[in-house]
């Protein structure tokens, strides 16, 4: 039997600090209105050289040194992300390159603020039945980017951020105990993201214009979300609780999706459970969609809030809708990693950029300077080696 272990975390977030003042200057509304209503006091914001892809990698490469791995042997890179510059190539396949994880299979996953939770059951799934040895899971978001700054009912939720685990397939028992994940798709209008399609598409004639969306940014009904989610992470909990053979008495901590501080306090006075037991860094980062959880986690073993044996449950929801949740086992104790040894571990990230830099040119070049040879050439090329 196979487990799957949390060996490494690591999170990234922009230097750029937008206050609820700042917002303020933007749309009519105060920081009492915003903090008193969610907890929120600043975010980050992305600066224009910094995207999903490349704030993944940051926290991909952090999570990498904690857990003392070299790139080369990661086996699986998943990014959660609501976010991507692109569709494809997906923001994995840059992150698997940023990182010179050649080994690796990389693919995105797209389940909103639940992403995360989704993303970490599937990489110990592939752990637990032998697929892969180990997996980088990673939330990565650029929420500013889709926020209407127009918007006061959204935009003073949102912020920008990585963060990211290394899980490692092991005998001993502990890691991942159990998870659930759900999804209500009759409740998808509740919270929207559009993504664009204006191409007109000739056969269609030309009074098509797409799907109609005018603009991708996020749209929000604010009270049935609330409602929403304050019902399916109490279900949720409980629920991977019971699964894990764990009564909630057992829970050390709960690391929850970070939308809304009053989400929090109205679902531990549910649950029945201290708010303390509830880590929080709402306050400081915002709503970092998928990237929240892992952000979250990095934030609370840093600063001690896991210790081995402690009994830990994450839980997302988001749009979809979607829900999830994990019991894990904490098994690590943090190990020192000198600023030295993390400097010096980053000289292999230069190196894997120059590779990727190379076998760019080698493609171009090999275009440019024979062509690359038709279909039709490599398979008559072929039969004849058959042949010979
Ligand atoms: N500043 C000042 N006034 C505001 C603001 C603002 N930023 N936003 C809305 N208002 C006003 C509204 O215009 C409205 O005014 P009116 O009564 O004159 O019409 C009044 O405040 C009440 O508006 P509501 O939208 O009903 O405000 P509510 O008390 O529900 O608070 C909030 C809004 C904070 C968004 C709340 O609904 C909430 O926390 N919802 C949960 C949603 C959430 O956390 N989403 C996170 C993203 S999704 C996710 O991650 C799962």
């Amino acid at each position: 039997m196979r487990y799957a272990h949390i060996v490494g975390w690591g999170r990234f977030l922009p230097n750029r600090i937008l206050t609820n003042n700042d917002i303020a200057q933007m749309v009519d509304t105060s920081d009492e209105w915003i903090y008193s209503r969610t907890g929120i006091h600043q975010r980050r914001i992305a600066d224009e050289r910094e995207t999903t892809a490349t704030m993944a990698f940051e926290a991909a490469a952090r999570a990498l040194a904690v857990a003392d791995m070299h790139p080369s042997q990661l086996e699986l890179v998943i990014v959660a992300t609501s976010t991507p510059e692109y569709i494809f190539p997906s923001t994995a396949s840059r992150v698997q390159d940023y990182l010179g994880a050649t080994r690796a299979g990389a693919f995105d996953l797209s389940a909103a603020c639940s992403g995360f939770v989704y993303a970490l059951n599937m990489a110990s799934q592939a752990i637990v039945t032998g697929s892969v040895r180990n997996a980088v899971v990673i939330g990565s978001e650029t929420m500013s980017r889709v926020v209407d700054w127009t918007d006061r009912g959204t935009c003073i939720l949102f912020g920008d951020g990585a963060g990211a685990v290394v899980l490692k397939g092991s005998e001993v028992p502990g890691g991942l105990l159990a998870a659930t994940m759900r999804s209500d798709g009759s409740g998808g209008d509740l919270l929207r993201l559009p993504a664009v399609y204006h191409n007109p598409v000739p056969t269609l004639g030309p009074e098509y214009l797409g799907n109609g969306h005018k603009d991708n940014t996020i749209a929000m009904h604010g009270r049935q979300v609330f409602r929403f989610a304050s019902e399916v992470v109490q279900s949720s909990v409980e629920e991977v609780t019971k699964q894990a053979n764990l009564a909630l008495e057992d829970i050390d901590l709960i690391i929850p999706h970070q939308a809304n501080g009053r989400i929090l306090e109205h679902v531990a006075k549910k649950l029945k459970m201290p708010l303390e037991k509830f880590y929080s860094n709402v306050e400081w980062v915002g709503n970092t969609s998928a990237a929240s959880i892992p952000i979250a986690l990095s934030d609370a073993a840093d600063a001690g809030r896991l210790q081995p044996d402690d009994n830990v449950i994450l839980v997302g929801f988001g749009g979809g809708l979607t829900w999830a949740s994990v019991a894990v086992k904490w098994d690590v104790t943090p190990p020192e990693v000198s600023t030295l040894d993390r400097e010096w571990k980053r000289t292999r990230y230069i190196v894997a950029r120059g590779r990727s830099r190379w076998r760019k040119w080698r493609r171009r070049a090999g275009a440019r300077i024979g062509g690359s040879p038709t279909p039709d050439a490599r398979l008559k090329d072929a039969d004849k080696r058959e042949q010979s």
